[in-house]
């Protein structure tokens, strides 16, 4: 099979943000206790109680945010419960997924390991039994450089410096477990809460609840975004709004073969996600940039489910999916300023995986270090053409032509970079690669592979998938390389 991709150097698009390479992790299973914070438990290697192997693999990442302390958890979770002395603090019930929480990670911890980490923290407040009076001590308690009462709490915890962290969610799907409110009423709840949480600390971010179209039937969802930008549109106050998504076909390594082409196919409904919510944005506010988070992404497959802390198997089917939604954020660079996946270590679409001392990275963590040339890149104009399947998207009528190569290129310096998934089960894919009125010196590259898409890694065989170095041939008449089947494969292109 024949495909030919051809990128323009000299017409460089939006700057990919960096942060759409950013993760989350929530008080939910293994995730946060035992995958990142371990206390002073002998036997697990540790730097003040976050576990050494999880930060070293995440630090050669460079992952460049980290959003906490959730998801449903977020909106009943109160933050002072998390702060002092760790005998002192209460043990509550974390109702959404059936656990007690003993409080031992809180802000004072989660900032230490984003310092550690060298990542820039995202923190999601308290709208649905919060107050606005408790997110803006939040912001007080982390950011507040005068003599108040609760910087020198702060100081009292080991930390007299502000952390001055400067991304907040103001709740999280606030539609459904963050409060069952509509747009209207979370708007109103919103404006409330950005008021005073700016006022303390007027350098912050603001991320807003958007709708999730998991269903585009589902009425709420597609008025949320509309009545809620019809209130704000007044004041200037959303510096940008969510979205979630989440794939799902067949169980994670029990799929067909149609299974396995329709899970990438429902990347076209992320897509028509982002395509409503720009819509929505360029309504509301045409004179003003908006971003659009997707702080929460990934796939959710059945196993995952609340009595087994959301962990399943993380296969290079899943791998290849999160390439192709990386592929989508790449190509909406203009809005799309933020994404995280989810979640980190141990749950649902993990970049690694714990049990006590012993860790392994998951095939998704290869693609996350395969790509990460990509962030802070500028996105290059592409056109692939190639063999295509025709599928239904989750939650969209029409069969549409799914390319079998997703392409996407990015320039930093003299180098291009071109990452490319080849989805076909059996074929390889050998495409001339053009790129317009320039010269190649030299090509280099990293191939993740398997023939079968239901590979995993696991404590016995932790590397039996990783990326591996390829030497490209390049002839410079007619540039080509061969993608085979099932894989993501990453080049670079050091140009003249
Ligand atoms: O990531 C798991 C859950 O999925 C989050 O808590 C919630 O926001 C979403 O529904």
């Amino acid at each position: 099979m024949d495909a030919v991709i051809r990128c323009w150097p000299a017409l460089p698009q939006a700057r990919i943000a960096p942060e759409i390479y950013g993760h989350f992790s929530e008080h939910v299973g293994r995730c946060i206790y035992e995958g990142i914070w371990v206390g002073n438990s002998r036997g697990i290697p540790n730097q003040n109680g976050i576990r050494l192997d999880v930060l070293a693999a995440l630090k050669h990442l460079r992952v460049p945010g980290i959003r906490w302390p959730g998801g449903c958890f977020a909106d009943d979770y109160h933050w002072k419960d998390g702060i002092g002395p760790p005998k002192s603090r209460s043990q509550t019930v974390n109702l959404w997924w059936r656990q007690v929480e003993p409080n031992t990670f809180g802000t004072d911890e989660f900032l230490h390991f984003c310092e550690a980490l060298g990542t820039t923290p995202y923190i999601c407040a308290n709208v649905g039994t919060g107050s606005p009076r408790e997110a803006r001590d939040w912001v007080e308690y982390c950011n507040f450089s005068g003599d108040s009462s609760l910087a020198e709490l702060r100081a009292g915890n080991g930390h007299k410096r502000p952390y001055s962290v400067k991304h907040w969610g103001v709740g999280n799907e606030n539609w459904g477990c963050g409060g069952n409110f509509t747009g209207r009423e979370y708007a109103k709840e919103y404006i409330r809460f950005a008021t005073y949480m700016r006022a303390m600390s007027p350098d912050i971010e603001l991320y807003a609840c958007g709708a999730s179209f998991g269903d585009y039937r589902n009425p709420i969802q597609n008025d949320w975004n509309r009545e809620f930008c019809n209130e704000l549109r007044r004041h200037d106050m959303v510096d940008h709004i969510t979205l979630h998504r989440y794939f799902s076909r067949g169980s994670a390594r029990g799929f067909s073969e149609s299974e396995y082409y329709a899970l990438f196919a429902d990347v076209l409904a992320l897509e028509r996600d982002l395509e409503l919510t720009d819509a929505v944005l360029r309504e509301y506010f045409p004179d003003r940039f908006v971003g659009i988070a997707v702080d929460e992404w990934g796939a959710w497959h059945p196993e995952a489910v609340t009595e087994n802390g959301l962990e399943q198997p993380g296969t290079l089917r899943d791998a290849l999916l999160a390439a192709t939604v990386l592929h989508v954020f790449n190509r909406w660079a203009h809005r799309v300023s933020m994404a995280n996946l989810a979640q980190t270590v141990n749950v649902l679409q993990c970049l690694m995986v714990t049990e006590r001392s012993r860790m392994f990275l998951t095939p998704t963590y290869h693609i996350f270090d395969m790509m990460r040339p990509h962030g802070g890149a500028q996105l290059l104009m592409l056109q692939t053409e190639g063999p295509t399947y025709e599928a239904h998207a989750v939650g969209i009528k029409n069969k549409k032509p799914v390319p079998l190569l997703d392409v996407t290129a990015s320039m930093s310096g003299k180098k291009i970079h071109l990452t490319v998934v080849n989805k076909s089960l059996t074929e390889s894919i050998e495409a001339h690669i053009d790129i317009r009125e320039e010269t190649v010196a030299a090509v280099s590259g990293k191939l993740l592979h398997a023939e079968d898409p239901r590979t995993v890694n696991s404590f016995k065989t932790p590397s039996r998938i990783a990326a591996r170095r390829i030497r490209p041939t390049f002839n410079e008449e007619e540039p080509s390389h061969t993608f085979p089947p099932n894989s993501f494969t990453a080049l670079t292109f050091t140009l003249k």
